[in-house]
């Protein structure tokens, strides 16, 4: 099965099939530009907590950074209602006609069903909301009726990112396929993490189960979990059918990575650190996370463009620790 060009997700039509993933203290403004630049179809901001919005604090705030003019972004959000969500968006809307005109660009909604937190689950969110399915299914809901009513108009893709279930038990009962049908009619594309809740990224990734969301689901599916290369890529489209496919550590080690993901012939290293300079220059980080992970890139790309061999550091999902 070949790989797909392009991903449609609600009014989106992007000329890869290839996103970039929301990552905490990474997925800044300056990132998804150099994903952008190298092929990425979409970048999502990190996490966003939907009740630090609501309550507009400015380190919260600050996270939805969709300044950059040219390169389409979406926001990753986490949320405990429905309520929670059509605040939210309220927010939102309100402060892209006031202090945040940028908030006005944003053009997708992600809900983070999958985020590992102790914190996040002991709240019933993330994971743990994929059982309560009346919960789940009034946030979908809710979040289709946002859009179709425009209440943030930029906003025209709709999707939820999901893992396999709080452990091996809710994995080996699938609680993920119920998900499925109550997305088929609310959301424009699924993404799917290939992992349960307790694994870590080193464990492997269950594409079986990707396969078997793919054969119930109406809508796109993204396939999430261990995709470093066209390979990868391939193995994973010719197992599971998805239409589309989230990528993270790879970009990690290789911002740029998308050129050899989308099959084109690599850029060089000095091409990539002059990408990365120039993206970084103009788009400023977020917070000090995103300025500690950009000196470490920038210090491994510069020693690369020498000639040397640095490892990459993958930072662990801080939402694990
Ligand atoms: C540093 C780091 C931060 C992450 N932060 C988030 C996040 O904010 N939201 C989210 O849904 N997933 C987050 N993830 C998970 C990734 O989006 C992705 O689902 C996971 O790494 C598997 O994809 P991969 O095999 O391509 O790395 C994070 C992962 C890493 C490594």
């Amino acid at each position: 099965m070949s790989l797909p060009t392009s991903f449609k997700t609600g009014g989106l039509t992007l000329q890869s099939p290839f996103l970039l993933a929301p990552m905490e203290g990474v997925s800044d403004a300056g990132f998804r530009r150099v994903g952008a630049e190298a092929g990425a179809g979409l970048g999502y901001t990190e996490m966003v907590r939907a009740r630090g919005l609501v309550k507009r604090n400015n380190s919260t705030l600050a996270l939805v950074d969709t300044i950059d003019a040219d390169t389409p972004a979406g926001v990753q959000l986490l949320v405990v209602n429905e309520g929670e969500l059509r605040r939210t968006f309220e927010v939102l809307a309100e402060l892209s006609q006031t202090t945040h005109p940028h908030f006005a660009r944003i053009a997708a909604v992600d809900l983070n069903f999958g985020c590992p937190s102790q914190d996040v689950i002991k709240i019933g969110a993330g994971p743990a909301m994929l059982k309560r399915r009346a919960k789940l299914h009034a946030i979908f809901e809710a979040l289709a009726d946002l859009k179709k009513r425009a209440v943030l108009p930029s906003v025209v893709s709709i999707s939820a990112k999901i893992r396999l279930g709080l452990n091996e038990g809710e994995r080996a009962h699938k609680v993920y396929l119920p998900v499925v049908e109550m997305a088929n009619d609310t959301l424009d594309h699924l993404v799917v993490h290939a992992r349960h809740a307790k694994q870590r990224s080193r464990d492997l990734s269950d594409w079986a189960a990707i396969g078997e969301v793919k054969a119930a689901s109406r809508i796109p599916i993204v396939g999430n979990g261990d995709v470093c290369s066209r390979a990868d890529a391939e193995r994973m489209r010719a197992a599971t059918g998805c239409d589309g496919f989230m990528i993270a550590r790879a970009a990690i080690r290789d911002p740029c990575c998308f050129v050899a993901l989308r099959g084109e012939a690599d850029w060089s290293p000095q091409e990539k650190l002059r990408c990365v300079e120039a993206a970084f220059a103009r788009l400023p980080p977020t917070r000090d996370k995103h300025r500690q992970f950009r000196e470490e890139l920038l210090h491994r790309l510069r020693a690369q463009a020498a000639g040397e061999r640095v490892a990459a550091v993958i930072p662990e999902n801080a939402h694990l620790r």
